[in-house]
């Protein structure tokens, strides 16, 4: 049994619609192919950006698009990605498979792709590998308006006006991939680089400086101490990481080794909000979460470093449980991005040649759009159920497992609710349990409420996915909830992510 009251009136934090953010790499298949098909493709597209997945990342109002990575950032040299395309020289993706990056896609094409999605862009930029110069040139590249070589340079490839790109990472992963430094010698280099990133016109650059892989607290401490007067936001990197383990190949003990590692999250934000509380406290600093996900071992047959992996109902119960959490820490968290938006880690969409699939973790942000730019509203869970699986096989090495603190005790239903500017209130619920049916009833506190819709994310098995035979085979359903006085009934189905509008 499952029981929360909704106090609608109880207004917490803004639900920052970035939260529900996205991530773009030069990795693999997800800018070519995924993104990017070129101007000349007979795949149909606006100046080469694939039209079919256009669309369907507007249809969950893609907030927010992160790029250009990821570890490709630290290695990338955002001149050679203008001008000419015949003229831009190519690189080897070290990172990534090795293969040859021609640099047809840079930042003129990536800001049109922003521009067709409707979202605002966040970039990356290359303290790992590059010069002070170079980023400072980028930004003004980017944002200026006044008479310039680099906004000469940029009138001549094409663009009169400036973008005005508000999302600027300083390095990305610095103590790791960005070049492996210790968190003291990061935060000297991130107040050198971050200097020189400046303001043009009225954008107010929002300065994101690399923060920790998981748990790493040392890393925080030390860059909010020696960073946080030069920064708007801090990075927390946090994968559900299993690259042994397949993604499709699922029992019970795997499905909930992964769900419980997931809900993980919640332990690491409050933890890295606590001690950003110590030198923040009026939280002017956010926290964004701008890499996570469940990554599996590359599917067989593709090349291990394109990440290139299936989506099931479980992955669903991750992203669905994590969003409840970001909701919920909204008052810290103000943007995550899921990797990778397409064909890479836990992607939102599948490409093969022409076709596309939307996978089950693209079907909770259609489900829980409605919950961007909202206000988080009290809600008291009264009634949960444990749920545990039992564990015979030896805990996974650290290595393979990530360095994190999976929760002893995992509830069956997590929730979160916020309600819009017109009053409506929107409450999502995940049921991560897999052999239970839960009943649950929501109470509303604080207004009359005549009229519930409702829809849900549900399939038979655990580790069923939508292929490009079979693409709708998971996909969001209406859902019928009884509606009575102030109380709403239903029943939850196993690994099920539903939500309601009131
Ligand atoms: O998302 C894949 C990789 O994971 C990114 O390039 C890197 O930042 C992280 O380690």
């Amino acid at each position: 049994m499952f029981k929360a009251q909704l106090n609608t009136n109880t207004l917490k934090s803004k639900v920052d619609k970035n939260i529900y953010g996205h991530f773009s790499e030069h990795l693999g298949r997800c800018i070519y192919g995924g993104l990017y098909v070129g101007e000349n493709s007979d795949i149909p597209n606006v100046d080469g950006m694939r039209l079919d997945v256009v669309e369907a990342l507007k249809a969950v109002k893609i907030p927010v698009l992160r790029w250009p990575g990821g570890c490709f950032a630290d290695e990338y040299h955002w001149m050679d990605g203008i001008g000419p395309k015949n003229e831009r020289p190519s690189m080897i993706n070290t990172n990534w498979g090795g293969v040859t990056e021609d640099n047809s896609f840079g930042t003129h094409e990536f800001l049109r792709l922003c521009e067709l999605l409707g979202c605002e862009p966040y970039i990356n930029g290359n303290l790992g590998s590059g010069t002070v110069r170079e980023m400072s040139q980028w930004v003004e590249y980017l944002n200026s308006d006044n008479i310039s070589p680099m906004t000469e340079l940029r009138k001549k490839n094409g663009r009169e006006k400036s973008w005005g790109v508000k999302y600027f990472a300083v390095g990305n992963e610095n103590w790791g991939c960005g070049g492996n430094m210790r968190p003291e010698y990061y935060a000297d280099e991130y107040r050198r680089y971050a200097t020189y990133c400046r303001n043009y016109g009225d954008n107010k650059l929002v300065k994101v400086a690399c923060g920790p892989n998981a748990n790493d607290f040392k890393w925080t401490e030390t860059i909010m101490r020696l960073c946080r007067g030069h920064m708007d936001a801090l990075s927390l990197h946090n994968y559900v990481w299993r690259w042994k383990d397949s993604a499709t190949e699922i029992d019970d003990e795997k499905y909930f080794d992964v769900v419980r590692d997931a809900l993980s999250m919640e332990f690491l934000v409050e933890q890295h909000s606590k001690i950003m509380d110590q030198y923040d406290p009026g939280k002017r600093i956010a926290l964004f979460v701008d890499e996570w996900g469940a990554w599996y071992k590359a599917m067989e047959g593709t090349n291990p470093g394109f990440l290139y992996q299936q989506n099931t109902m479980r992955d669903s119960v991750v992203a669905a449980s994590i969003l409840n959490i970001f909701n919920n820490h909204s008052d810290r968290v103000r943007m995550s991005n899921i990797a990778q938006v397409v064909n890479v880690i836990q992607a939102l969409i599948l490409t093969e040649g022409d076709k596309m699939l939307k996978t089950p973790t693209y079907h909770i942000y259609d489900l829980y759009k409605e919950h961007q730019d909202a206000t988080l509203i009290g809600c008291d869970i009264l009634e949960n159920d444990e749920y545990s699986v039992e564990m015979r096989r030896p805990p996974m090495p650290p290595e393979h497992e990530g360095h994190h603190h999976p929760p002893k005790e995992i509830k069956s239903v997590n929730i979160s609710a916020t309600r819009a500017e017109d009053g409506s209130i929107c409450a999502t619920l995940c049921n991560v349990n897999h052999e239970k049916s839960i009943s649950c009833s929501l109470s509303l506190v604080g207004n009359s409420y005549s009229e519930v819709s409702a829809r849900i994310l549900t399939s038979e098995r655990y580790d069923d996915i939508n292929t490009f035979e079979e693409p709708e085979k998971i996909t969001l359903k209406p859902f019928t909830t009884n509606l009575s006085g102030s109380e709403i009934t239903f029943e939850l189905p196993p690994f099920s992510t539903f939500a309601l509008i009131i």
